[in-house]
């Protein structure tokens, strides 16, 4: 059955991977991308799709309401796979406020549009919230995974403002009815992430022999999953999740920090042809995150029990595709680390009209 779908942040890492996975798996959608190209925000992640009918970008932000009714009366919206956030922790910390504008007021201002639009006949609709596992705080070492009965303990101005936005969409469905489902996720990594986040930006560094920052003594502790198994995840749950429902998505996958980025070094020197070791010294030891969290580990079981899914891409071979994908496009990340990259709209949508 044809549906019109809203996937918002469709231009940054995990949205740009959903969008092309959905334009593919499903050519009788028609998909409609809203994000506002912030600095995390690259059209040329989408290059691919520039000639496919059933895609349109829209550039704009999730809090104009204006804009948001007129996308839904124009496309007849009947499905929202929400994606748009500030997403750093690090910049969270220093500017809270965009993050608490965008990911809590941008969340209620789709979740009132789709309530206004679609409360009349709520069958057929869901509103899909994409979220994060930051919201239920820290583990300690030895401590059971979280699951989706943990109590929401974040910590940062970042897992803050998701929380309150899972908050909110939970008393959409609670007071209003609207349907909703939530995923919270792991770190995920991958193709086409913003280099400023862990993996990204060290095989970047290691490339150009630059220090690695870690910060504290790298202990804590994160599970990383593959960027195509958590599109691959958002696309069962939108189909086949129970509305009300919320679904946790791990990569089973644990690694602390120093661990991980040793591995990094090993992957990228290796494929680079260096010595074993040669990328070593560039460790360096910095001061600590504020309020750093120290462990997060999912228990997916209700997604792999409930839903049949698994994770398709183990961690050595993920790692590796990753490196070698940053190593092949050197132009891509050439563009990110310059701002050249911000022009492409310019290029793509208003030189070429
Ligand atoms: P990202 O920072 O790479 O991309 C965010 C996108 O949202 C960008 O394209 C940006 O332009 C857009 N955007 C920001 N503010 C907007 C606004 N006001 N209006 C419209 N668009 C706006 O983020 P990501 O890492 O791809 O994460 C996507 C979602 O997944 C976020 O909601 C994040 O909380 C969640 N998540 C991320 C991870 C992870 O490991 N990266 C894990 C779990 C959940
Ligand atoms: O758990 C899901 C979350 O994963 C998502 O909700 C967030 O959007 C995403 O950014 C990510 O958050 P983290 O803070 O875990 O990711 P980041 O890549 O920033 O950091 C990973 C770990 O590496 C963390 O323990 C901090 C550490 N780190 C990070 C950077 C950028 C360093 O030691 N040095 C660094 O320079």
């Amino acid at each position: 059955m044809s549906k019109n779908i809203l996937i918002t942040g469709g231009a940054g890492f995990i949205g740009s991977h959903l969008v092309k996975y959905m334009v593919k798996s499903h050519p009788d959608y028609n998909i409609i991308n809203l994000d506002k190209l912030t600095y995390a925000g690259n059209l040329e992640n989408l290059k691919e799709l520039e000639n496919k009918t059933n895609y349109t970008f829209i550039k704009g932000d999730i809090c104009n309401t204006e804009l948001l009714s007129d996308l839904f009366a124009r496309y007849g919206i009947d499905g929202v796979i929400h994606l748009a956030a500030e997403s750093h922790v690090d910049r969270s910390i220093r500017d809270p406020f965009a993050f608490a504008h965008t990911n809590v007021l941008g969340t209620l201002s789709l979740l009132q549009t789709a309530l206004v639009f679609w409360k009349n006949d709520f069958e057929g609709k869901l509103f899909y919230h994409v979220s994060t596992d930051e919201v239920y705080g820290s583990l300690d070492t030895g401590e059971e995974p979280f699951t989706e009965r943990s109590r929401y303990e974040p910590h940062s101005p970042y897992s803050a403002s998701k929380a309150a936005s899972d908050h909110f969409v939970r008393a959409y469905h609670d007071t209003y009815g609207l349907p909703v489902v939530i995923s919270n996720c792991s770190n995920n990594y991958g193709s086409y992430q913003f280099p400023e986040k862990l993996i990204p930006l060290f095989i970047n560094n290691i490339k150009h022999n630059k220090p690695l920052p870690v910060y504290g003594k790298g202990e804590n502790v994160r599970d990383w999953l593959f960027v195509e198994d958590h599109a691959a995840a958002i696309d069962l749950i939108f189909h086949k999740g129970t509305t009300g429902e919320t679904y946790n998505i791990g990569g089973g996958n644990e690694w602390k920090n120093i661990d991980l980025i040793r591995k990094l070094i090993e992957i990228v020197d290796r494929e680079l042809g260096r010595e074993p070791g040669t990328s070593d010294r560039l460790i360096t030891f910095v001061t600590d995150r504020a309020g750093h969290d120290l462990r997060y580990a999912i228990d997916s079981s209700r997604l792999r029990n409930k839903l049949g899914w698994s994770h398709s891409v183990d961690f050595d071979e993920g790692l590796t595709l990753t490196v070698r994908w940053y190593l092949t496009n050197p132009e891509w990340l050439e563009r990110v680390t310059s701002g050249e990259y911000q022009n492409y709209y310019q290029e793509m949508y208003i030189n070429r009209k």
